[in-house]
């Protein structure tokens, strides 16, 4: 728990770069699974900062995020790829290549295929070393909605009610949300050698003692972390709020 979350961003940064920085020593690649919203902003923004004022190189880093909407044109307003080029990929050296973000632009049919390559792409590079996560008013870990089963894969799902709730502004209106989304499931999450989730805001502190002092259940994604091994949850005083 930290006092504010800018604090809190640029320590969860101050770790993403060590581990960067370790794998280029090994002369091997740092994978790392990316969260979009409003929770990682500062990290990303810090993460800037080091490569632009410390020579952070991101050339050995391969991403993984971990959802974006369908159907969804990348340089549309609310698109995640857009998103993401936006607050870090443009401004640092990571090739593009190096860059993996669920392609709403997909025929439907395509997508099983799709998200099977996805799970066996992350699978041949090891898993991912690192995810980055925030979370949902209703507990949701990408888009893994209520529901979601702990070995879940990448997959179509649909949003509920509380995700569109909370997208309508980015949108335009509750009735303009996308109904679905392509998400990594639950179950590279869990095997992610480390997860860090990020929650700041009163509006989180609900889901955040759900989450980490309730039982484990469906009903609450994030729960599942509980059963991770080294899983830590940073938040600022007010996301903390209703912890005992
Ligand atoms: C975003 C994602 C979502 C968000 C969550 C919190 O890629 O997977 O699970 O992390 O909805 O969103 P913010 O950070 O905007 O409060």
């Amino acid at each position: 728990i930290y006092s504010d979350s800018e604090k809190a961003s640029k320590a969860v940064a101050l770790e993403i770069a060590s581990l960067i920085r370790e794998r280029a020593k090994e002369k091997k690649p740092a994978v790392l699974g990316l969260a979009t919203g409003s929770s990682p902003k500062k990290v990303y923004q810090e993460l800037i900062r080091m490569h632009k004022e410390e020579g952070l190189s991101f050339k050995n880093v391969i991403t993984f995020n971990l959802d974006e909407y369908y159907p969804m044109q990348p340089d549309a307003i609310q698109s995640y790829v857009r998103f993401m080029k936006e607050q870090l990929f443009d401004h640092v050296d990571i090739p593009l290549n190096n860059i993996n973000i669920p392609d709403g632009t997909l025929s439907i049919e395509k997508i099983p295929e799709f998200c099977r390559d996805y799970d066996e792409k992350i699978e041949k590079l090891g898993g991912l070393d690192f995810q980055l996560l925030g979370i949902g008013r209703n507990g949701h870990i990408g888009f893994n909605e209520p529901g979601s089963l702990i070995n879940s894969r990448t997959r179509l799902m649909t949003l509920d009610i509380s995700t569109k709730i909370d997208a309508a502004i980015d949108f335009g209106g509750l009735e303009k949300v996308h109904k679905k989304a392509i998400t990594m499931g639950i179950d590279k999450i869990m095997h992610a050698k480390r997860v860090i989730l990020l929650a700041w805001g009163e509006h989180k502190a609900e889901s955040v003692a759900r989450a980490v002092e309730g039982p484990v259940t469906s009903d609450i994604p994030a729960s599942y972390l509980q059963q991770h091994n080294n899983a830590t949850f940073i938040l600022d005083e007010t996301a903390a709020a209703a912890l005992t």
